[in-house]
């Protein structure tokens, strides 16, 4: 089972744009992949393309009124499935928010939905409160996106303490990436938080491959669709998100781990 939360304390850092564009490069590659927004916000929700409004999601399946299977998306992919937010009861909100981080809630949901699936990747709300506890409680893995500017990767010690609040309770969840979002390497203030994020996390947490900030993004966002779909002939930008998934594979046990760097001969 692999559920992969992506999480970050704080808010408009790129967890939406990194989930939905994760989860279009894994399905691309063949794995069965479902979408999980968790954000009473509906980041995903709000922009999908052709979706009725009144639609059901997580929202309705948490207390009863529907069933998982009836209101999970199906998209162009075959391997890439979606389950909306739903509406939250935007008056009861703190309490439907406490009540999604309870065991037989949001946990419970994950952990029966990542049985028809390789990978489930959940979008969450920022901060560690309500939703994203629950899902960082039934999560294997974290990846957390870290926007390239001054002081913002000063907040990831804060996920780390929750993740390891959680392993002392019995979880298994760690933090398995930092990926870097909105990145302007050629600048130099972007290079200098890049390079304080290499030297600052042990080994390779913060994964080489980052999310180049690009106003394309902008554009797939308004309209509804993953970097990849947003044309024909997907942005150079999009391959950030395929050398992520390179990356993450190995990380997430989907594939072994290199052990040499050797080339492979091109004629034997
Ligand atoms: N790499 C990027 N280049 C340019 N714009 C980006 C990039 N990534 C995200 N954005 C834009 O920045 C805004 C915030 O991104 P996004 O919604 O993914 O962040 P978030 O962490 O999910 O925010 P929230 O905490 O509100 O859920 C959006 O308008 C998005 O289109
Ligand atoms: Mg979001």
């Amino acid at each position: 089972m692999i559920v992969l939360a992506v999480a970050s304390q704080k808010g408009g850092v790129g967890k939406t744009t990194l989930a939905l564009n994760l989860a279009f490069a894994f399905a691309n590659r063949g794995r069965r992949t479902l979408l999980v927004d968790t954000d009473p916000q509906g980041g995903i929700g709000h922009s999908l393309v052709g979706r009725p409004k009144d639609a059901s999601g997580l929202a309705e399946v948490l207390d009863g009124r529907a069933r998982l299977e009836d209101v999970i998306l199906t998209t162009r992919l075959d391997t890439l499935r979606i389950l909306t937010v739903g509406h939250p009861p935007w008056s009861q909100i703190a309490s439907w928010g406490t009540k999604m981080a309870e065991e037989d809630g949001l946990p419970r949901l994950l952990r029966d939905a990542a049985r028809s699936a390789d990978i489930v990747i959940v979008d969450t709300p920022s901060g560690f409160m309500g939703p994203t506890y629950g899902v960082l409680s039934a999560a294997t893995h974290v990846i957390t996106p870290v926007q390239t500017e001054p002081l913002s990767i000063r907040t990831v010690p804060q996920l780390l303490e929750v993740i390891a609040s959680l392993r002392q309770a019995g979880k298994s969840v760690s933090l398995t990436a930092v990926v870097l979002s909105m990145a302007q390497l050629r600048e130099e203030l972007s290079l200098s938080v890049a390079q304080e994020a290499w030297g600052l996390f042990p080994g390779d947490l913060v994964l080489e491959a980052h999310v180049p900030r690009d106003p394309l993004f902008l554009t797939a966002s308004a309209k509804g669709v993953p970097l990849g779909l947003l044309r024909k002939r997907p942005p150079a930008a999009a391959a950030a998100f395929d050398n992520i998934v390179t990356e993450l594979e190995p990380r997430l046990g989907l594939i072994e781990e290199a052990t040499d760097d050797d080339a492979v001969a091109l004629v034997d």
